[in-house]
């Protein structure tokens, strides 16, 4: 029942709420949900698998060249599977998160990702794409490009809130900035690229920021 390819791109910085906002935009617009920062969980996750290691660019991407991904783009069925593990659950552990930069700042890993990803929006068609670059290298002729942003306190918090809040305050800001600091070398998710439009989310609630999304989505549909 999708009439024609319609692409929404999201970016932003951790805790902005991206991902629950862009899978609850796309429950509710009946369309497609790609999360591309579970892809660079996965292929950590089989880098440690396989006892790759991370800093040797090289190996990295020879794994990622026959990474055995499959993915759900079901907003309702959010599977991750790496040959016959189902890793859905293990790609958010503190391992992956703690190392998931290496991937991000490996050229040619990046480069074979992004192919996938491409590959994955055709196949959708209608699908709410998010991550770090999808607005600005994944689908930059997206009809719909969005830069999800909140305060750094407001993403700390969420942050915290999302890792049950049992890490010191001051240990989870060190490495959530860490990460984004060293992931914004790769692709530049803080600014806005040209018509890519921001919605900060700092002062509205989760429905308002997914009510915002949907609503820019209807405008061009
Ligand atoms: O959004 P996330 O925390 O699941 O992302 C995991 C990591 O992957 C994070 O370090 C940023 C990186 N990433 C990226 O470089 N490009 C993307 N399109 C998505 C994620």
């Amino acid at each position: 029942h999708q009439a024609r390819r319609l692409v929404v791109a999201v970016d932003g910085p951790s805790g902005s709420g991206k991902s629950s906002v862009c899978r609850a935009a796309a429950r509710r617009l009946r369309a497609a949900y790609l999360d591309t920062g579970a892809m660079y969980r996965a292929a950590t996750w089989y880098c440690l698998d396989r006892g790759v290691d991370l800093d040797d660019e090289g190996a990295v991407a020879l794994a990622v060249e026959d990474l055995p991904l499959s993915l759900s783009t079901d907003p309702d069925h959010q599977t991750v599977t790496v040959g016959q593990a189902d890793v859905t659950e293990a790609i958010r552990e503190a391992r992956i998160s703690e190392r998931v930069s290496a991937i991000a700042t490996n050229r040619e890993a990046r480069a074979l990702l992004v192919a996938a990803q491409r590959r994955l929006v055709d196949e959708a068609g209608f699908v709410v794409a998010e991550g770090r670059d999808i607005t600005t290298v994944v689908a930059p002729d997206a009809q719909v490009r969005v830069l999800l942003t909140a305060s750094a306190e407001v993403r700390l918090a969420r942050r915290g809130l999302q890792m049950g809040g049992t890490q010191s305050t001051e240990a989870l800001q060190r490495q959530v900035l860490a990460r984004d600091a060293k992931d914004s070398t790769a692709v530049n998710f803080t600014e806005a690229a040209d018509g890519v439009a921001v919605l900060d989310s700092s002062d509205l609630t989760f429905e308002e920021t997914v009510d915002a999304l949907v609503s820019r989505v209807e405008s061009v549909r």
